[in-house]
């Protein structure tokens, strides 16, 4: 009988979060475009998602160690309060497996600086006055080994990261081509875009951390609402029809609300009234602000039982690092044997 090939290996989900922004900055752009998914996939895939704190990567623009480390603390509280369970997904330090800077090294050696000169990301953070350091060039290089290092299939990210994951896909081809002759030493990872559409800020541009206009994931009560209450809408008169497809308050309803919930919301909007009384864009928020300050209720009480147990923190974050070195360690002694290392 002829010997059945073996099993794929299992699909592995990997992503980094760059612990750069304001303690606490994570907003609802954040959360909707990319955590929420990164979190589900643990119940899809127990036991083969890998997330970090992208810290070397941080290294490139913060520069205050206590600043840096104060930032990973919330960040691993952020996605700890919003769902991440260790027991399912391995939440780390990028900095607890230092094997990343070694196969970093590794595919710098077979990288032209033509694909590096080719990254939107290097040239835009440079147009946008950041020093353009070696690290800043060499970034997506240790963002490639970040992702092959763990053997992962598939990796979650922003529209503005797709183009490294496309380079961590050509530098495992350029690796097993230069050293192991073709064979797979290297995994070729797949980018898995987010579904959510653009997350409006409070001016109706994306929300984002550099704009101003974000509002916060765990922001509640008088500020949440007075957030909210600066969501830009148009001049429309209370008590007239309101457009509902092009509003902003709508469009972050959508996010919160379900089908049936959003149905009849969409005909307040249309009447320009609700149950005989009118309806405007003051009562659109105030429903918005309620129902925001519901949803993460639970989160902001899980966040302010790890604020006042920082062990807990310390504890997840080791125990992930537990579980991602071994893999580390296997991939990268592959390939320094390929390479004739050691
Ligand atoms: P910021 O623009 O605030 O600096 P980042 O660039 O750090 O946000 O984004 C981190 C992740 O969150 C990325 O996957 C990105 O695609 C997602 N994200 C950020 N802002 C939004 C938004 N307004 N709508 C949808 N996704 C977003
Ligand atoms: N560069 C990513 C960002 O700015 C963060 C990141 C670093 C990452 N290493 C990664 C994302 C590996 C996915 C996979 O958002």
């Amino acid at each position: 009988m002829p010997a059945s090939p073996p099993p794929p290996p299992p699909a592995r989900v990997l992503s980094g979060v760059q612990p750069s922004g304001a303690s606490g900055s994570q907003h609802l752009g954040n959360y909707f475009g990319a955590i929420q998914q990164q979190i589900a996939l643990q119940d899809e895939l127990p036991g083969e998602v890998y997330y970090f704190i992208a810290d070397y990567h941080a290294l490139t623009t913060v520069h205050d160690g206590e600043a840096l480390r104060a930032n990973c603390h919330e960040l691993a509280i952020t996605y700890l309060a919003l769902g991440l369970d260790p027991a399912k997904a391995a939440l780390f330090r990028q900095s607890d497996v230092p094997e990343v800077a070694e196969l970093a090294w590794l595919l710098a050696s077979v990288t032209g600086m033509g694909l590096l000169e080719r990254a939107h990301a290097y040239k835009d953070k440079v147009a946008n006055g950041l020093k353009p350091s070696a690290g800043l060039f060499f970034y997506p290089v240790l963002m490639a080994a970040d992702i092959l290092l763990y053997d992962a299939t598939l990796v979650p990210v922003g529209k503005d990261q797709l183009q490294h994951v496309e380079f961590a896909q050509d530098m495992a081809t350029y690796f097993n081509q230069a050293f192991a002759g073709g064979a797979d030493v290297l995994r070729r990872p797949e980018p898995r875009l987010s579904r959510t559409p653009l997350v409006p800020g409070l001016d109706g541009r994306k929300m984002s951390k550099s704009y101003g206009n974000s509002i916060p994931i765990f922001e509640s009560g008088k500020r949440l609402r007075k957030l909210v209450g600066q969501i830009v809408t148009d001049s429309t008169e209370l008590g007239q029809p309101l457009p509902f497809e092009s509003c902003n308050v709508f469009a972050l309803l959508r996010l919160v609300c379900a089908e049936d919930e959003l149905a009849e919301i969409a005909g307040w909007y249309q009447a320009g009234a609700r149950e005989g009384k009118p309806f405007g864009y003051g009562h659109a928020k105030q429903h918005l602000a309620a129902k925001l300050d519901a949803l993460f209720a639970p989160a902001r009480a899980r966040r302010e039982h790890l604020l006042a147990h920082p062990e807990e923190v310390d504890a997840a974050l080791a125990a992930g690092a537990a579980r991602a070195r071994p893999v580390a360690r296997a991939t990268l002694e592959r390939c320094r044997r390929a390479c004739g290392l050691g």
